[in-house]
This record gives C-alpha cells, sequence and structure tokens, in this order.
C-alpha cells in the first residue's frame, strides 16, 4: 500500500541495512520493562496471529507466494511491517523454508507438494518494536521419518527454552538443544543461532544452538531473546544460495526448525509467542 512507509522499522535503509544494529553489535543486554515490554507482548502476539494465519493456508498446491501475499496483509492490517521485507534487501514479508531448505527461504511460484515440509517464519513490527517466531508444518501426510524430524525440532526448542533462568549461561542453552537432537540421531546447524530482539530486529545476546559454544552473557530479569535450532537429518553443514539468503543443508537432506520470542522473568521464562489472549 502507498502508506506502508509509515509502518517501517528504520529511516536510513537505501540497502536495506540496519546502521542501529551495526553500532549495537556485541554491546551489552537490554534489560526491558514496563511499557515497553508491554509493546514487546503486543508485536509479539500480534505475530503469532499472523503465523497462525500462514500455517493454515499450507496444502498441496498453495505457493509460497500466496502464503507471502496473505502474511503481508494480514501485517499491514494488523497496523504493522513485515521485518524481513527489504532487510539487508530480503525481498518478501516472510520467509519460507521448504525441505531442505535451513531458513530465510524466500517465497516464490512453486506449488507445495504432498510429502513437504515447509517452515514459515514471521517477523514484524509494531509500533517500534519486533517479534519474531517460526513453525515447520506437513504438506499433506507425512511419512515416519518427516515426522522424526519436526518432532525432534520443536523438542529442541523445548529443551532450550527449558534451560531460561535468570543467573544461567546462555552458552548452556546449546548444551540441552544439542543433547536433546542427539537422541534422535539428528544434527544441529551451527551458522544462525537465536538473538536479542526488540527495537531491533537482531541484536545481542546472540545464542548458539550448539554445544560447546562460546556464547557470552548471563541470563537476566528483562532480557528479550529467540531459541530457533534448526536440526538436519543429515550432515549440519550449510550452503548459501547466489540469492544471498536462502540457506540449504549441503547434502540435499531435510532441516527443520521452531523459534519462540520470550523474556527472561524472576521465576523463569515467559514465551511472547506462544498462544494467549491479546491485550
Ligand atoms: N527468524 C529469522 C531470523 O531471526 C527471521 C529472518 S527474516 C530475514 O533470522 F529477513 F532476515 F530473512
Ligand atoms: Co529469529
Amino acid at each position: 500500500p502507498a502508506h506502508l512507509w509509515i509502518l517501517l522499522p528504520r529511516s536510513d535503509h537505501p540497502d536495506g541495512a540496519s546502521a542501529e544494529e551495526e553500532a549495537e553489535r556485541g554491546s551489552k543486554i537490554h534489560k526491558w520493562a514496563g511499557e515497553e515490554l508491554e509493546q514487546i507482548k503486543r508485536a509479539c502476539a500480534l505475530s503469532r496471529e499472523i503465523l497462525d494465519i500462514g500455517a493454515a493456508m499450507v496444502k498441496p498446491g498453495v505457493t509460497t507466494d500466496e502464503i507471502d501475499r496473505v502474511v503481508h496483509d494480514a501485517t499491514v492490517e494488523r497496523g504493522m511491517y513485515p521485518s524481513p521485507l527489504n532487510y539487508y534487501n530480503f525481498p518478501k514479508s516472510v520467509c519460507t523454508s521448504v525441505n531442505e531448505i535451513i531458513c530465510h527461504g524466500i517465497p516464490d511460484a512453486r506449488e507445495l507438494q504432498q510429502g513437504d515440509i515447509v517452515n514459515i517464519d514471521v517477523s514484524s513490527f509494531l509500533a517500534g518494536f519486533h517479534g519474531d517466531l517460526n513453525e515447520t508444518v506437513f504438506v499433506g501426510k507425512p511419512d515416519a521419518e518427516n515426522v522424526k524430524l519436526v518432532h525432534c525440532a520443536y523438542d529442541c526448542l523445548m529443551a532450550g527454552i527449558a534451560t531460561v533462568q535468570k543467573g544461567n549461561l546462555y552458552k548452556h542453552i546449546g548444551d540441552a538443544i544439542e543433547a536433546r537432537a542427539k537422541i534422535y540421531d539428528i544434527s544441529v546447524v551451527r551458522t544462525y543461532s537465536g538473538h536479542g530482539i526488540g527495537k531491533l530486529f537482531h541484536t545481542s545476546p546472540s545464542i548458539p544452538h550448539y554445544a560447546n559454544n562460546k556464547a557470552a552473557g548471563v541470563m537476566a530479569v528483562g532480557h528479550v531473546f529467540t531459541i530457533e535450532p534448526m536440526v538436519n537429518l543429515g550432515q549440519w553443514q550449510d550452503v548459501t544460495w547466489p540469492d544471498k539468503w536462502t540457506s540449504s543443508t549441503t547434502d540435499g537432506k531435510r532441516s527443520a526448525q521452531f523459534e519462540h520470542t520470550m523474556v527472561v522473568t524472576d521465576d523463569g521464562v515467559e514465551l511472547l509467542t506462544d498462544w494467549k489472549e491479546i491485550g
């Protein structure tokens, strides 16, 4: 729409880069509270609604371009801007990653087929704050191997979340995730990490999903971040397509992912992108 610009997160992005993110790189972790935290919660709850709308479209014959269009319109209808759109030149409003695509797949004209899996990654920006979540969905009826992969990805996200508590170390999230993946004989992607989020789309902390990582930082009340493990049926290695975004497994075997945005609370963790009433 003509007035989409008014929803934009960034005023200074001729090439889609975020000067604010570059400036903040490696800095300490912000503690959110009060009305700002409430705004992040609203952005996250609305992002959940948008993901559910996109995921409900998934069936054989639907294209990821059609999902992109519906996600885009649902975002703007809620007074939000789709965070991926023009973010470092990402060309669409949602990431759709099919089968061997690990993450950052670009919606296109291919029709989803019975037996595919598709990850839909929704991030949206509401009046100054981002929310971010993704889920992997079956297209039609899955076979046992795909059920195992997708179940493992969800179980790994939950294993990571279970470690979140004030005083715990960010580097230990990956230990829990990789230990859980190992039970399934499934590998964990090393190139992409969870991230702090708030006024910026991607900021500190950086949260690797693999074991024995060197991530900095101690969890504290008010930290807001994502955990988003990507797990592969074959090897963990990834390769980026010439489009500079699409990340694929190198062996062509399938990959799955789930993501939540959360906040560290006094007594544990609150999932901001889970289902709940919108206040
Ligand atoms: N959840 C994804 C991430 O944090 C969203 C990426 S959108 C993109 O990487 F524009 F960066 F592709
Ligand atoms: Co994310």
